[in-house]
């Protein structure tokens, strides 16, 4: 993508996640309709809807000619890897935004021709701006962020992943998870996937992991990442295609090679 057409588009995104951020903390006081999805642990809410569809119409109305994909079923329904491609995820972090109203973000990529471009992470209730542009930096508010550490021994690592991956799983092996629970300082859980991408990203955690994760869960999060030269993959170490959901493992340099090499390989179960 031509630099100033990214530049344009970057101003013109920020002001609509910055919105966005207004609308759902005006909303906080009100009456909230929550409804499960298929899963019973999927949540999605009032406030889910009207961000999408917020995203949805001013992107439709600049950009007609570019794809939505996104969570809630306001986006397009048949996206090509050709083209720009907005991932949106209205919020991160739903279980999290009812249960608490704090700890989930709103998400925001902008994908051309396959490659990421544009990301945006916006804590809300914090005001924390995340973003980067392609090869331009990652910025926390107005502050560049520095690259990740390149050296970290495993026994000094904090990781974050769902307590999931450590339940009984015909899909996946949980003693894999259980051993690198064992190895490393600590393992923490924060709720929101965007969010604990890029507490990688700041360095404040060494590594995430996922089993299933959707492009808007993480688009936006991993091109913020790319910048400060952290390391997304596959579990299996496999490159991420940002169109397709799938398991995901995020650190920085020090221990992505190791993680993969002696925990996460095999990690998810030959049978599927
Ligand atoms: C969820 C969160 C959560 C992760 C789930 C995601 P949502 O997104 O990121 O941390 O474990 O897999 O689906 O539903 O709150 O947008
Ligand atoms: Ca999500
Ligand atoms: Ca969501």
């Amino acid at each position: 993508m031509n630099e100033n057409v990214r530049r344009e588009m970057y101003d013109q995104a920020k002001e609509w996640v910055l919105k966005s951020g207004e609308i759902i903390r005006d909303s906080l006081n009100e009456q909230r309709i929550i409804k499960s999805k298929e899963a019973r642990n999927d949540l999605v809410t009032d406030v889910d809807k009207k961000i999408e569809l917020f995203f949805v119409k001013e992107i439709k109305r600049t950009y007609p000619k570019h794809l939505i994909l996104s969570e809630e079923g306001y986006g397009d329904k048949e996206i090509t890897g050709n083209g720009t491609v907005w991932a949106i995820d209205p919020i991160d972090g739903t279980r999290n935004f009812v249960n608490q109203k704090k700890n989930f973000a709103v998400s925001v990529a902008v994908i051309h021709q396959g490659v990421g471009e544009i990301g945006f992470i916006y804590d809300v209730i914090e005001e924390v701006l995340y973003s980067a542009r392609k090869s331009e930096g990652a910025y926390k508010n107005n502050k560049r962020l520095g690259n990740l550490e390149v050296k970290k021994e495993l026994e000094e690592a904090s990781l974050s992943f769902n307590h999931e991956l450590l339940c009984e799983s015909d899909a996946f092996d949980r003693n894999a998870m259980e051993r690198i629970a064992n190895k490393v300082r600590s393992v923490r859980s924060k709720g929101s996937a965007a969010l604990e991408i890029i507490q990688v990203a700041e360095g404040l955690s060494d590594g995430y992991i996922a089993k299933k994760l959707s492009p808007w869960d993480v688009a936006a999060a991993i091109i913020v990442l790319n910048e400060v030269h952290g390391i997304a993959t596959r579990t299996n170490g496999n490159k991420i295609n940002l169109f397709e959901e799938g398991t995901i493992f995020v650190s920085n340099k020090g221990i992505h090679k190791q993680i993969v090499l002696n925990y996460l390989k095999d990690w998810q179960r030959k049978l599927i």
